[in-house]
């Protein structure tokens, strides 16, 4: 059973607003030091509750390198543990797949962005469309998250974690849904208002899509791979996400 311990939450939550106000020495060796002996899932807790108070997540930088120094072993060690066609292997080879869009949507961004009207480069917003809708298309990835793997995660208390993805699933929709329809209508509508919508909102689906990703192969899928102990139980969870379906993006489905 898992529960999440409040009161080191709360410690944690204090030393990472210290080492974001600067990066003492001292302050860096303590978070090291707190970071290193705590479960991944706290950590990610008490990064999700400065968010909450208001931090902005870019200025979350300096905790999450320290964070990553030691989680960068965490998901080559759970592609050890899984076979191809395990439930997590397709969906962390499906997040590959997405982080290449974001990829492309943060190059035609740049590119939009220096044109002054939509007829010096209409062939762009079609792309922009065109890749718009492949991130849409991930909807089914999340499906299978959301409706198999989470409710799993659910029953054996680990609640928090699952309803943050669940708010980040939701939030996404929504700017992506934004990015596609401000990619249809800027032919005909106010080409510099569009041009900041698309800006901003891709920005954004760029930089949140990639932490959410992260957070899910490196703390949550190995999570859960601990907290279901059980083989027969992934097979059927397989059947269950092979009833919801796969992207036209998945690799051999
Ligand atoms: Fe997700
Ligand atoms: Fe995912």
């Amino acid at each position: 059973m898992y529960l999440v311990n409040e009161e080191r939450i709360k410690k944690l939550t204090a030393v990472l607003k210290q080492l974001n106000e600067g990066v003492t020495e001292e302050a860096r060796r303590e978070a090291l030091n707190i970071v290193s002996n705590i479960d991944p899932i706290e950590l990610s807790v008490a990064e999700q509750r400065l968010i909450e108070q208001g931090m902005n997540p870019q200025e979350l930088r300096n905790l999450c390198d320290i964070h990553m120094e030691v989680l960068s072993d965490e998901l080559i060690k759970l592609k050890k543990k899984i076979e191809p066609g395990h439930m997590l292997d397709t969906l962390i080879v499906e997040h590959e797949k997405i982080k290449e869009f974001l990829t492309e949507l943060e190059a035609i961004n740049l590119k939009i962005q220096k044109l002054e009207s939509y007829n010096e480069k209409p062939e762009l917003f079609i792309k922009l469309e065109a890749l718009a809708n492949n991130i849409i298309d991930a909807e089914k990835h999340h499906m299978r998250e959301e409706d198999v793997l989470f409710p799993e995660l659910e029953k054996r208390n680990i609640t928090g974690p699952t309803r943050i993805m669940r708010m980040e699933h939701d939030d996404l929709r929504k700017r992506k849904k934004i990015l596609k329809e401000t990619a249809e209508k800027i032919s005909d509508g106010n080409f510099t208002e569009c041009k900041a919508v698309i800006d901003e909102t891709a920005k954004y689906i760029v930089f949140n899509l990639r932490d959410h990703i992260y957070k899910e192969n490196y703390i949550l899928y190995p999570t859960a791979l601990d907290a279901i102990n059980d083989v027969s139980l992934w097979a059927q969870m397989k059947e269950r996400c092979d009833e919801i379906g796969y992207c036209p993006f998945t690799p051999g489905k």
